[in-house]
């Protein structure tokens, strides 16, 4: 069910949360509540943009030039990545990151949490491609509550007779002021493997800085990762469980020319801090068991 009219009347919050087709078949959940403003699209489960309202900018970035057109991936927000990341491990036809988001999510229920957040929760809907990719009797479920902080949990339940495994990503593409004086804290002493240094394995000394195209994974981490951002006076925390990896990228100008949609300089105002279970740290499920990856996301002023 996709159709916005019929989501507004059974899942719609007056006041709070409203269905609208932002682009010809693609319907976006617009919630404003008394903590935060967020934008939430169907395809993809993908959480675009949210701005707790003490902050004057997003924490949450979304690419001006931001493409919203079936099947496609959105360059912003928190693209889910599953059930694996990157590329595929043998197939080289797949998607990168994954098929969740590129296909639709239904809406199996809406409310207000007692905090005063409001809560949104998709189901990934399994179609004939996806299945031949992945053949396993599985469930995905996004639960996403917008207010002062924004939570997020991915919910993996194997319903099949088989272990399976998975690789995931919540690959959140954090607003900062300009990716040459932000610092990520948190990774001080953690092995990586360095993506854009033949897949090198090193290990972190102090606080990430960043000079060039970065794209790493860092592994065995469960730490919560702190941006400091000295331009828009801030610090975004990123608190996780479940997940064993983080992921940091940001493509750097060339790259950035390269894939088109970042908008004019916009790689220099994000930086995707993702939690993630990738390489090494891959999930598995056993039979008629649940894995979850959660984050919590919250902004202070500095
Ligand atoms: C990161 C990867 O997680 O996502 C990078 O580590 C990749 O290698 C980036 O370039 C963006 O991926 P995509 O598929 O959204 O362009």
């Amino acid at each position: 069910m996709h159709d916005p009219q019929t989501l507004n009347e059974r899942f719609g919050i007056a006041g709070k949360l409203s269905f609208r087709e932002a682009a010809a078949g693609i319907v976006v959940a617009e919630i404003d509540n008394a903590q935060a403003v967020a934008s939430i699209c169907l395809q993809g489960g993908h959480v675009m943009s949210w701005r707790p309202k003490s902050q004057a900018e997003p924490v949450v970035w979304l690419s001006p030039l931001a493409k919203l057109a079936p099947s496609k991936s959105i360059r912003g927000g928190v693209p889910v990545c599953w059930p694996w990341f990157g590329p595929h491990a043998k197939e080289s036809g797949y998607p990168g990151h994954g098929f969740a988001r590129t296909v639709p999510w239904n809406v199996t229920a809406t409310g207000s949490a007692e905090s005063g957040a409001t809560r949104i929760v998709l189901e990934l809907e399994p179609n004939e491609q996806t299945r031949a990719m992945w053949p396993h009797e599985s469930r995905c479920v996004i639960e996403i509550l917008v207010g002062e902080t924004l939570k997020i949990s991915l919910v993996t339940d194997n319903l099949g007779e088989d272990a399976f495994v998975i690789g995931e990503a919540l690959h959140t593409y954090f607003r900062i002021g300009d990716i040459a004086d932000v610092r990520v804290l948190g990774l001080d002493g953690c092995a990586f493997v360095d993506k854009v240094d033949d897949g090198k394995r090193k290990t972190q000394e102090g606080a990430v800085t960043f000079d060039g195209e970065t794209d790493r994974v860092y592994l065995d981490t469960t730490a919560e990762c702190t941006i400091e951002d000295p331009r828009l006076k801030r610090r975004i925390r990123i608190a996780k469980d479940g997940s064993a990896s983080t992921v940091i990228w940001t493509p750097w100008a060339e790259k950035a020319d390269k894939m088109g949609d970042f908008g004019p300089d916009g790689w220099r105002a994000m930086v995707c801090v993702e939690s993630a279970n990738a390489l090494d740290d891959v999930v598995k499920v056993p039979a008629g068991e649940r894995h979850t990856l959660a984050v919590e996301y919250r902004a202070e002023t500095l």
